[in-house]
Formats: structure tokens, sequence, C-alpha cells
């Protein structure tokens, strides 16, 4: 009987530590910085948050180019992994690839900095950008580049580490950005967004040529 007690302590042992370790948070580098890495500690994720997420942007705003990288962990079922490619404004364009895993530290590493491709494909959106406030008029329009093929119309919450406010939003993307839900809380390199509106449609035909040749934009 003796010798078999410690054998039997360390096998109730083992099973503990595995109901345990069912029980516990997963674990996922968080860290956010300027270029296409970055590193930092890892850390036990909110109960409910079960994936790891890396996010690689790069964004263009006028002339100025600049990549952000961010890593954190969020909810598997509002997690991307993929390119987006999305057009807010005539002078602000932004893609990225995410990467979404769900083990201890499974975003550690790299992951490859999107490619711009700022061939105009002939569709457009409207398209507005705007603080404090949930909707947005989208009077202006903007050219949709590469693969982007969707008018969106994003709005919620956005948190930019202890502060939160409302935002809204409207442009070209690819439909790839389609998978966000109303409800989910998404990651980009710079900000955490709420979604409280997130609709996509096709951007609309572009007119035939020869309308398009004496249609309103000449001046
Ligand atoms: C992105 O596209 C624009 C326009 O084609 C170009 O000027 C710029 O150099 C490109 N940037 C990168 C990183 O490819
Ligand atoms: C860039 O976008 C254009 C327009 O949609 C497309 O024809 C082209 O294949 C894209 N290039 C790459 C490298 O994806």
């Amino acid at each position: 009987m003796i010798p078999r007690r410690p054998q039997l302590g360390l096998l109730t042992l083992t099973l503990l530590c595995a109901l345990f370790s069912l029980a516990q948070s997963l674990s996922c580098e968080v860290c956010k910085d300027s270029g296409p890495s970055c590193t930092g500690k890892l850390k036990l994720c909110e109960p409910e948050q079960d994936a790891c997420v890396t996010v690689v942007g790069l964004s263009i705003t006028g002339n100025k180019e600049s990549v952000d990288t961010s890593k954190s962990c969020m909810k598997y079922k509002d997690c991307y992994s993929g390119f987006i490619s999305t057009t807010l404004g005539p002078e602000d364009h932004m893609v990225s690839n995410s990467f979404c895993c769900q083990e201890d530290g499974c975003n550690r590493g790299r992951i490859p900095t999107p490619k711009n491709n700022s061939t105009l494909n002939g569709l457009r959106c409207p398209a507005c950008k705007a603080a404090f406030q949930e909707t947005c008029s989208g009077d202006q329009v903007v050219p949709c580049v590469g693969h982007e093929t969707q008018c969106v119309y994003f709005s919620g919450i956005v948190q930019t580490g202890i502060l939160s406010t409302r935002f809204a939003t409207r442009g070209c993307a690819t439909s790839s950005a389609c998978h966000a839900q109303v409800g989910a809380r998404v990651p980009s390199v710079t900000y955490t967004y709420e979604l409280r509106r997130a609709d996509c449609v096709p951007a609309p035909r572009p007119p035939g040529r020869a309308e398009r040749r004496s249609a309103a934009w000449a001046p």
C-alpha cells in the first residue's frame, strides 16, 4: 500500500494540473510598435479571449508610409487570418496582414508585411471618417484600388489605450474586411474597434465607357 501512495498522489496531481490548465486562460505575446514586428511579454488573456493575433499594417497617408505591428489576445471567432485592404479617403489607404492562432505564445515571431497595390480598379465608394459619432455621410467618393470590391460602413467604439470614443467610417475594402461582425472587438495596429455596425455591399459597377466620357467628372 505504502509504495503505491506516492504514485497515486502523482497521478492526482497530474490530473489536477491537466484540469487546471484546461480552465486556465490562453497566454499571448502582447506588444505594439512601429516596424514590421514587435516583441513583448507573454500575458494572460481574458477568459473569453481564445486566440492570439498578430497584425502588421502598412498605411499610406498622402505620400507618407508607415509600417506598424501589434500583437494581442482576442476572440477566435472575430479573428481573420489574412490580407485586408481599405481606402477610407483619397489619401488614406491601408493594407494589413493578420495571423490568428490558439496556443500559448503562438503569436511570437514575424509574419510578412502586406503588399501595397495602388492600382485603381475602376470601382468607387462613398467615404468618410468621423470621431465622436457613429454615423458619417459619405459625401466624398474614393476610388478603390487593388482587390477592393466592397463599399464598407463601420462604426462603433474605438479604444486608444484608456480612452474610448465613438467612430464611423466608410470607404472601399477587400471582401476579407467583411469577416468583421457587429459585436466584434477587432484590434488594428494602433486601436481596438468594437463594432456596432459592419455593413458591406459590393461596390457599384462603374458606368459604361461612353457614359464615363460624358460623366460629371469633367470640369
Ligand atoms: C505604394 O503604391 C504607390 C503608388 O503606386 C507607390 O508610390 C509607393 O511607392 C508604393 N509603396 C510601396 C511600399 O510599395
Ligand atoms: C493590383 O490590383 C490590380 C487591380 O485590381 C490587379 O489587376 C492586379 O493583379 C493587382 N496586383 C497584384 C500584385 O495583386
